[in-house]
């Protein structure tokens, strides 16, 4: 199929590809467009056909369920069966923004968004263009991150052309996407609310609302089997890897430094902070200032797949700190690594 390219550069001249894009989620089509943490593909929640397009068109697998987007509380209503408590104050606290609920559904969700379980995630996007995308088509917007599956969720237009052009009716350019990373994943369909996957609201965030306890998924932190049944299934699977061996080193600045100092000319790459790239005798791509995760967080995707382009085979690259948003750099980071870790001095 031919893709069409739209592009917004002021949402006061958006309304034409915006209403255009409109159209094409209503009869069926495949949209890609950005929000606040990545760029989404999407097709109308409710029409099956449109469902069974997106996992095509990302080679997804069957049993990873989609994150359902919407506009307003009341949309949330006819998805699911019941709305705790919990999930209004942190709805009233985080959205819009870059936080998914995950909640028991109604039948109006179709199996093919919900991958058979029965719950639905659901979240309100705080970008203005995928917020008038989502109230100008009238209808709940299911849409995982547009990347093809197993590579690097995409954070400008371009990683989406390089992913789906040829797969898609429409890609929106927005710009860049200011998170970088992807929405926090929260369950409240168990019996108490459970952290499925980090992202820019965090842990100690959502403790401030939360009523009960909140705990953390094993498979934030460490590697499930791939044949287990994971709380949220996504995680399981092999993900934002590059193409390269990643290795993360934990240690500090002088300590990676004398791990890279023979490795001039054999491939190897370094993925480090900003600065560091006078200091080291590979070559260098950073993902933002060692102190600062929100930049990390804004880099790291975009970083990745730099790497790639520029035909690393072995990257080492240097863990983040784990506290705040730094959680979600490192579940990231440690999938693309595959698990893979070293621990120096300091
Ligand atoms: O920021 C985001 O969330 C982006 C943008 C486009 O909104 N979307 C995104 O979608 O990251 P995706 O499909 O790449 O990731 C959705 C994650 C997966 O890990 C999936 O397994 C999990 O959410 N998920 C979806 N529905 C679920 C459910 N009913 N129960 C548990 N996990 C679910
Ligand atoms: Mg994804």
């Amino acid at each position: 199929m031919k893709t069409e390219l739209l592009t917004i550069h002021d949402m006061t001249a958006a309304r034409p590809a915006l209403e255009r894009a409109a159209r094409v989620l209503r009869e069926g089509g495949l949209v890609v467009f950005p929000t606040e943490t990545v760029y989404g593909i999407g097709a109308n929640a409710l029409d099956p056909a449109a469902i069974a397009g997106i996992f095509r068109a990302k080679g997804r697998p069957q049993d990873n369920p989609l994150i359902v987007h919407i506009t307003r509380m009341e949309e949330l209503e006819p998805l699911v069966a019941e709305i705790p408590e919990d999930a209004r104050r942190l709805a009233e606290r985080f959205w819009p923004g870059p936080l998914t609920m995950v909640l028991p559904k109604t039948p109006a969700v179709p199996d093919g968004v919900s991958a058979g379980l029965p719950t639905v995630a659901v979240r309100m996007p705080s970008h203005p263009v995928a917020r008038a995308l989502i109230s100008l088509a009238g209808v709940p917007v299911a849409a995982p991150s547009a990347n093809m599956s197993g590579s690097p969720s995409p954070t400008t237009a371009a990683h989406c052309v390089a992913d789906l052009d040829g797969r898609v009716d429409v890609i929106l350019d927005g710009g860049p996407c200011p998170v970088g990373l992807e929405s926090t994943v929260l369950t409240l369909a168990g019996e108490t609310p459970r952290l499925l996957r980090p992202g820019a609201v965090t842990p100690e965030q959502l403790r401030e609302v939360l009523s009960t306890p909140l705990t953390i998924d094993d498979a934030v932190l460490h590697k499930i089997d791939d044949s287990a049944r994971a709380a949220s299934p996504g995680m399981k699977y092999k993900h934002y890897a590059p193409g390269a061996e990643v290795t993360l080193v934990h240690g500090g600045p002088g300590a990676y430094r004398a791990l890279l100092a023979d490795k001039a000319g054999t491939g190897v790459f370094a993925l480090t902070f900003d600065g560091d790239r006078e200091k080291l005798p590979v070559p260098v791509v950073t993902y933002g200032s060692e102190d600062d995760a929100a930049a990390q967080a804004e880099r790291l995707f975009a970083a990745l797949r730099e790497l790639d382009e520029a035909g690393a085979r072995r990257v080492y690259a240097r863990a983040p700190d784990m506290n705040g948003v730094g959680l979600a750099v490192y579940n990231r980071l440690i999938r693309a690594a595959g698990f893979r870790e070293i621990y120096l001095e300091k």
